[in-house]
């Protein structure tokens, strides 16, 4: 059976990016009308360029375990590049805020770098996630638009999973590892592998399923005209 559905200012308010979960899986039919609510993303000229792998049990396991033996020996394979030297103003102040809300929230000293290290490194764990989906996208050009088609997707697929009672996190660290997922996936290298999805039910006795990330006023990204 589905969960009820949350109305639509709830859902939007309450969804937040847990990094905790209850091993409990969702069923093939919760997944599936997830998968069906994303489906209904708008996209450039209704390409809907999405191209979605869901995994769980021994195939998630096994990629659990690959990308941290990857990154521990230093080998990184990601499709598009991403660096907090790329920010810079207002924005990498917002990132380094984030970072420290979020490791204060769960205890962990800035300096220490050894807990932050480990706490980087779950995200491979998919948070403990029972199931994640890697979102892989075509090649078009400069490939703005078909990413921000998957951002549409990204946001419908979280939003649907909070309505139902469920909670999830994109992760771009799921996508820094392309050509071992697409392997293992059997995924033809035509797709790029965007950042991937994991979710299930947030353990929400846990810190990091609580954390509450602050935003900007409207004022700050908006302006009105006329
Ligand atoms: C495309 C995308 C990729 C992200 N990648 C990661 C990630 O690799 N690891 C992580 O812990 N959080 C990741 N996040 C979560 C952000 O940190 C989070 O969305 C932001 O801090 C706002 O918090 P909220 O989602 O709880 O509102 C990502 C978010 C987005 C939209």
């Amino acid at each position: 059976m589905n969960n009820p559905v949350l109305a639509f200012d709830e859902t939007v308010r309450s969804r937040s990016s847990v990094r905790a979960f209850l091993p409990t899986p969702l069923s093939d039919e919760q997944i599936r009308a997830v998968l069906q609510d994303a489906q209904y993303s708008p996209s450039n000229c209704n390409t809907q360029p999405w191209h979605v792998h869901v995994v769980s049990g021994e195939t998630k396991a096994r990629l659990a375990k690959m990308m941290t033996v990857n990154d521990l020996e230093g080998r990184q394979t990601p499709d598009f590049t991403f660096s907090y030297e790329d920010f810079h103003g207002d924005y990498i102040e917002r990132a380094y805020e984030q970072a420290r809300l979020y490791y204060e929230a769960i205890g962990i000293d800035r300096d220490d770098k050894v807990r932050r290290k480990e706490a980087y490194l779950r995200n491979y764990q998919f948070f403990n996630a029972p199931h994640a989906a890697f979102l892989f996208m075509p090649s078009f050009g400069d490939n703005i638009r078909v990413a921000s088609d998957i951002g549409m997707y990204a946001q419908s697929f979280l939003l649907s999973l909070t309505a139902r009672g469920f909670a999830g996190i994109p992760q771009t660290m799921l996508g820094f590892h392309a050509d071992m997922i697409r392997n293992e996936l059997g995924v033809s290298d035509e797709y790029r592998l965007l950042f991937g999805i994991s979710f299930g039910y947030a353990d929400t006795s846990a810190a990091a399923a609580n954390t509450r990330m602050p935003r900007v006023p409207v004022e700050n990204s908006v302006v009105m005209h006329g």
